[in-house]
């Protein structure tokens, strides 16, 4: 399993960096435009595993997919009736977002599909979806395992022949946007009105790039509505751009604070409010992160990020907790190898839903945070650390637990420790930022491939 070996950088971080594709844009922009009518262009789609995954699952339900010379991707669009059965089992790999987010479109087909994923997405539940799902009348079905009242993958969907969804009113007992977005997935295919009440306000790509398609759906304060009355069941084939990942983005901006900064940049980060949650919390723990050339795209506000020389001079000690965390949800990793650098305790509350991302993330980020010498207290929803007050972390060995994120927050802290620090099972980092090693070196990092 292959590892990756940081040594502290000597000399502060300086350059600027490209990031992949925003990944949940990515999934969404290869799906919704398999359904449109017609051939959608997409630029800037992220070369990382799990949007691949997505790609070729989309290519077994028979889209054509090409390759343009332009570095672009070009998606024949099959409209809202075209998809076939595939052959095989779907491979989602890693990727959650693909499994429960083509779960709302092959919910709604007339053909049998099964869904298959890797041994980290084999533990990820699955009723969240399945259950909004069969009350619209589809038929889902999973395996069983640690908890009793759950349902894992491999899902198997049953076919509905030439029957519909039903449209629901579905209240979500907790935020989030991946079973937000298979339901009204499954609402374009459903007969009359789909509605889904948010407690809070998760990533809202889908409302934007169906509403971006013409699809029938409004959003008033925390309810989005998808009325298919009266509609002609077509998504038109307009093209779309995928800003930089802010999740990605977080990494080197992290980096930057962590080990030292001349200059960094970091170009065309995605800046939808519901995903920039991590600026406001590096904000909270003292981090001055600057935005420049902020513009609106066709995907929406962008702006690129910088951190200068003495940007982490007053790192303290913060409590992050909130919708802040629902903004900065896949960013709480990489918030607490900061807030492990900065003077006095941080407190990160609110984050139960970590324990079932592509780790236990609340388990894993305190097991990487103990290795590295912090003192860290675990909760059922949250962990609290007692930072180091800019000291070294502690050489040591982190295993990511074939989790990206937390592969790139160990490799992250090895840039401001006392001496080596190698992360194990880090390949995984190509789900999201194959080119996050690069990336760093470029910077002045000093990260090698081990075995
Ligand atoms: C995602 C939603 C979030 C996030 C995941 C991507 C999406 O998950 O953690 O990485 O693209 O919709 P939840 O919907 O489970 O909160």
């Amino acid at each position: 399993m292959s590892s990756l070996i940081v040594k502290p950088s000597g000399t502060p971080l300086i350059g600027s960096a490209r990031i992949p594709g925003d990944k949940s844009i990515g999934h969404r922009s290869l799906l919704f435009s398999a359904l449109a009518d017609g051939d959608v262009v997409v630029k800037g789609l992220s070369p990382g595993k799990d949007n691949e995954r997505t790609r070729h699952a989309m290519a077994a339900l028979g889209v054509e997919i090409e390759d343009l010379p332009t570095g672009q991707i070009c998606v024949h669009g099959v409209g809202l009736r075209g998809l076939k059965r595939a052959a095989d089992a779907i491979e989602c790999g890693n990727s959650g977002t693909t499994m429960r987010l083509l779960a709302g479109i092959l919910a709604a087909q007339p053909f049998d599909s099964v869904m298959v994923g890797d041994s980290s997405l084999s533990v990820r539940p699955m009723r969240r979806i399945a259950a909004p799902l069969r009350l619209m009348g589809a038929s889902l079905s999973g395996e069983s395992g640690k908890d009793e009242d759950e349902i894992y993958p491999p899902l198997r969907i049953g076919g509905l022949g030439d029957k519909r969804l039903q449209g629901i009113r579905y209240e979500q007992p907790v935020a989030s946007a991946q079973v937000k977005s298979a339901i009204l997935l499954a609402g374009l295919f459903a007969e009359g009105e789909t509605v889904v009440v948010e407690p809070g306000a998760s990533r809202d790509h889908t409302e934007s790039m169906l509403a971006h398609m013409g699809a029938p759906l409004t959003v008033l304060g925390n309810v989005i509505t998808l009325d298919t009355r009266g509609w002609d069941g077509r998504l038109q084939a307009a093209p779309i751009s995928v800003p930089g990942d802010p999740s990605s983005a977080a990494f080197i901006v992290a980096a930057a604070l962590v080990a030292g900064v001349e200059r960094v940049g970091v170009y065309d980060v995605c800046m939808s409010r519901r995903r920039t949650g991590f600026l406001d919390a590096l904000g909270e723990l003292g981090g001055r992160v600057e935005q420049e050339c902020r513009s609106e795209t066709s995907g929406g506000p962008v702006a690129d990020l910088v951190v200068s020389y003495g940007a982490a001079d007053h790192l303290q000690g913060a409590v992050i907790e909130g919708e802040m965390v629902l903004r900065a949800l896949d960013e709480l990793p990489i918030l607490a190898i900061v807030a492990a650098r900065a003077h006095g305790v941080s407190d990160f509350r609110d984050a139960g839903e970590l324990r079932i991302k592509e780790s236990d993330r609340i388990a894993t980020t305190c097991e990487m945070l103990r290795n590295l010498g912090v003192e860290v207290e675990e909760r059922e929803d949250g962990f609290s650390l007692e930072g180091l007050g800019g000291a070294p972390f502690k050489a040591c060995e982190i295993d990511s637990h074939g989790d990206h994120r937390i592969a790139m927050s160990g490799v992250i802290a090895g840039l401001a420790a006392d001496g080596p620090v190698r992360v194990t099972d880090a390949a995984n980092v190509a789900t999201s930022f194959p080119s996050f090693v690069e990336t760093l070196n470029a910077l002045g990092a000093q990260i090698e491939n081990g075995e």
